[in-house]
């Protein structure tokens, strides 16, 4: 059988491929988060009494890292079958350039702890671009309730129609589900935001490491304790990311739904914008809503993916598991579709056409029987009688103005009661977080590197 040399020794080349698997194209997303997480662990190693590495030897290390991110902006950073994964390229790549100093960044060190760390600062980055992106949907739908806030649209339950609504309130319960969404993306980021290297093969070294340290220098917010469940952690971080964005997927998928359904001709109560359809190879008058069915069956992806890691780690025994390596693959393509599915929704939001005849026209006098109702509660009937009362006289209900219907409803939340500062200071709120968040990310990375990060 043909073998192959590694960095970690010789194995059967057939071998060797299976178990690298598909980390070889995965971890170029890694290759930078690595050198980053690579720098502070030399610079924390530099710091040891007695110091492990020296000064001197830290800068030459990070010089070499700092040139290794600058390839990998370029694509140019080629992980090879026989490295395995991101971790034994870049060793390779220093070790060919600094001699035997290469030999050791691996001190007081496991692969696992860089895959750990490299996949949170991976985690960090992404939910950080996904809550971006969400606030720019829940914009683009606010926006769009606030454009025909008073418009009339039938309200239904049972898909049957049920009372009088607006646009402005449908678009806005969407906008609204995405703020929670928010929420559990800023929970998971901040599940996320721990630092896990130190903890070796999974039970610490014998050298006093300073783990608060090598946090600080990565700006997470703390180390994870138990050295042991830093390892463990790894695994469920990623499912607790991707539970987060299936939530988001869960409501851009009932969004998606709600506008096939509403630009039925049958109903014709929006149009998208025709750049947003596509054809058909045969019927010449198609305008099919592709993009919607499309987020509609990621959303079954995404919850696969979360499901994949979850029944991963579920029978994953404590300690290091070549498993984990199979979460990856799911991790990032959970991540990247909710991302993609975000960012395709919100121009065609903004785009989308309303069709007030249309959506008035919805309108049967049935609509108005609970109003009615209500009305003679109003003037003192007790509910039920006025339940029956209107049940037996549909036909009072005949002239009722959908228009003027619509604006008694005033109340808190209501389709003529909706607070758009409530819904501005929720999506500014999300904002400031990525702001600010991104910008001490981007000051502890620039510090440790020595030079402007994100590298011009
Ligand atoms: N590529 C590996 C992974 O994703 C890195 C860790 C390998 N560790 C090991 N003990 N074989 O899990």
């Amino acid at each position: 059988m043909a073998k192959q040399k590694t960095t970690v020794g010789t194995i059967d080349n057939e071998v060797l491929a299976f178990t690298a698997g598909r980390d070889v194209e995965l971890d170029q997303a890694l290759v930078t988060v690595d050198c980053i997480g690579t720098a502070a662990h030399v610079t924390m190693l530099s710091r040891m009494k007695p110091q492990l590495i020296t000064e001197a030897e830290c800068k030459q290390v990070i010089a070499g890292l700092v040139e290794i991110i600058g390839l990998a902006r370029q694509n140019k950073f080629k992980i090879n079958l026989a490295d395995q994964d991101v971790h034994l390229a870049v060793e390779r790549t220093l070790t060919k350039k600094l001699g035997d100093l290469g030999k050791k960044i691996h001190t007081c060190r496991s692969r696992n702890d860089q895959v750990a760390v490299d996949l949170r600062l991976y985690a960090k980055e992404q939910l950080l671009q996904t809550l971006e992106e969400a606030a720019n949907l829940v914009v683009a739908l606010t926006a769009f309730g606030k454009k025909h806030e008073a418009i009339p649209m039938v309200g239904r339950t049972h898909m049957q129609p049920g009372m009088p609504s607006t646009v402005g309130l449908w678009a806005t319960a969407h906008a609204e589900s995405l703020l929670d969404d928010c929420v559990l993306l800023v929970n998971a980021y901040e599940m996320n935001d721990q630092c896990p290297p130190g903890s070796a093969a999974s039970y610490g070294v014998p050298l006093p490491i300073d783990r608060q340290l090598t946090s600080d220098l990565l700006g997470f917010s703390r180390p994870t304790h138990n050295v042991l469940y830093a390892n463990n952690g790894r695994g469920k971080m990623e499912s607790i990311v991707l539970s987060a964005m299936s939530q988001v997927m869960l409501t851009l998928s009932r969004l998606a739904q709600d506008f096939m359904l509403f630009t039925m001709p049958e109903f014709d109560y929006f149009k998208l914008p025709a750049e947003f359809c596509t054809g058909s190879s045969i019927m010449p008058q198609k305008q099919n809503p592709d993009v919607c069915e499309l987020v509609r069956a990621k959303a079954t992806r995404v919850k696969a993916a979360e499901l994949g890691v979850y029944d991963l780690v579920k029978g994953s025994p404590t300690g290091y598991n070549r498993d984990l390596q199979e979460a990856k693959e799911l991790f990032m393509e959970g991540i990247a579709t909710t991302r993609a599915c975000l960012r395709i929704l919100a121009p065609m939001v903004k785009d989308t056409k309303v069709n007030v005849k249309k959506l008035i026209a919805g309108f049967t006098p049935g609509v108005f029987a609970t109003d009615r109702a209500l009305e003679l509660v109003g003037e003192g009937m007790p509910f039920r009688d006025a339940y029956h009362y209107v049940k037996e006289n549909l036909q009072e209900l005949d002239n009722i103005d959908p228009v003027e219907a619509v604006k008694l409803k005033t109340h808190l939340g209501a389709p003529l009661g909706l607070d758009w500062n409530y819904f501005k200071a929720r999506t500014d709120a999300v904002k400031e977080t990525v702001r600010e968040e991104r910008k001490a990310f981007n000051q502890a990375v620039a510090k440790l590197l020595g030079v402007k990060y994100p590298l011009a």
